[in-house]
């Protein structure tokens, strides 16, 4: 890890601690992934600046309500959520890698005091910043590049108002169940005692629906899944042959989850850090998984990770949920 503070002279409202996994780190996870059985490769590689644009792509496609839907219906709760956030608050945000959904909720908050975001990607997370920083003069904004999967120290930002982790867009779901509960714990001992969390989270529904989701017409998914090989190619010396490797999602039922592969269209050695990694025709590398909750579900697992949940909201769809949770007291820290 580098752990470079960088201020920046012309936007010194923002800060930029520098945190993120290095090259190494990236090889070696790499390795471990693709010496498995079935291959994987970790999902959070997806997100350099190359595929942070992918990502904003995505969030534009026709097939890909998620981002949509949810920037609808926050907008349409803001104003209740600032009401149970209350004045003063203090805002840590996982995945800043756009500025709408916090500029709806900062929008609406009575007087924040201050923003941590914290995102694997540094363009983008300080592109955001700058903007918060320009727009809510009177907020203390940081940011902090960091693998958020992984320990790291939030800068200091104590005050009177309200501790609320906010975490929109359904990132929970690319954890698998057992992380997700510990990522909700964590989160539950970072607002600590009379903190809160809002949290985005995608709701099971019709199979087609989630399925074009995640096969968008355009190819841009593909491209964003490809991504993480052009990666491997440019920072890592590997030589994948992208036109070999394919992109395919689909929805498991059983594990309540969409799950993306690349799949090798061909039998094949891939050499990446010295090693030769051999690929069978049709073997694939397990990239995401996005798992789907219904509300009850999510609420159960609030709860076991420490949280009461307040309000769950969803569209007239039933396609998506927000959820306002408060840390309970008995698992306060
Ligand atoms: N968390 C979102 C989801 O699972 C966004 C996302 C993560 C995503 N990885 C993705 C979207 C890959 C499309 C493809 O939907």
């Amino acid at each position: 890890m580098s752990g470079d503070l960088i201020m920046d002279s012309e936007t010194a409202a923002a800060s930029f601690a520098d945190v993120r996994p290095d090259l190494e780190i990236f090889l070696s996870e790499a390795l471990a992934g693709l010496g498995a059985t079935p291959k994987t490769l970790p999902s959070k590689y997806f997100y350099d600046d190359h595929g942070s644009v992918l990502f904003e792509q995505i969030c534009e496609l026709p097939e890909y309500y998620v981002t949509r839907v949810e920037m609808a219906l926050l907008k349409d709760i803001a104003d209740d959520a600032a009401t149970e956030i209350g004045p003063g608050a203090r805002i840590i945000e996982y995945g800043t890698g756009s500025s709408e959904k916090i500029n709806i909720l900062l929008s609406a908050l009575d007087n924040p005091a201050a923003f941590v975001g914290v995102d694997i990607s540094g363009t983008a997370l300080q592109g955001v910043t700058q903007e918060l920083a320009k727009r809510f003069p009177a907020l203390a904004v940081h940011a902090v590049c960091a693998d958020f999967t992984q320990p790291f120290d939030l800068p200091d930002i104590a005050g009177p108002g309200r501790k609320v982790v906010f975490f929109p867009g359904s990132t929970l779901g690319n954890f698998a169940p057992d992380q997700a509960l510990e990522f909700m714990a964590n989160a539950a001992s970072i607002a600590g005692p009379g903190g809160g969390m809002l949290i985005g989270i995608d709701l099971k529904k019709d199979e087609a629906v989630l399925n074009a989701a995640y096969n968008d017409a355009q190819g841009v998914t593909a491209q964003f899944n490809l991504n993480l090989l052009r990666r491997l190619n440019t920072e890592c010396g590997a030589d994948f042959d992208l036109d070999t490797f394919s992109h395919k999602a689909f929805y498991n039922a059983d594990a309540g989850r969409i799950e993306m592969h690349l799949v090798s269209q061909c039998a094949q050695v891939v050499s990446l850090g010295g090693q030769s990694i051999t690929f069978a025709k049709g073997e694939t590398i397990h990239t995401e998984n996005s798992y789907k909750y219904s509300v009850c579900e999510f609420q159960e697992l609030s709860r076991r990770a420490g949280f009461e949940p307040l309000h769950g909201w969803t569209d007239s769809e039933q396609m998506f949920s927000l959820h306002y949770l408060s840390v309970a007291p008995q698992e306060a820290v």
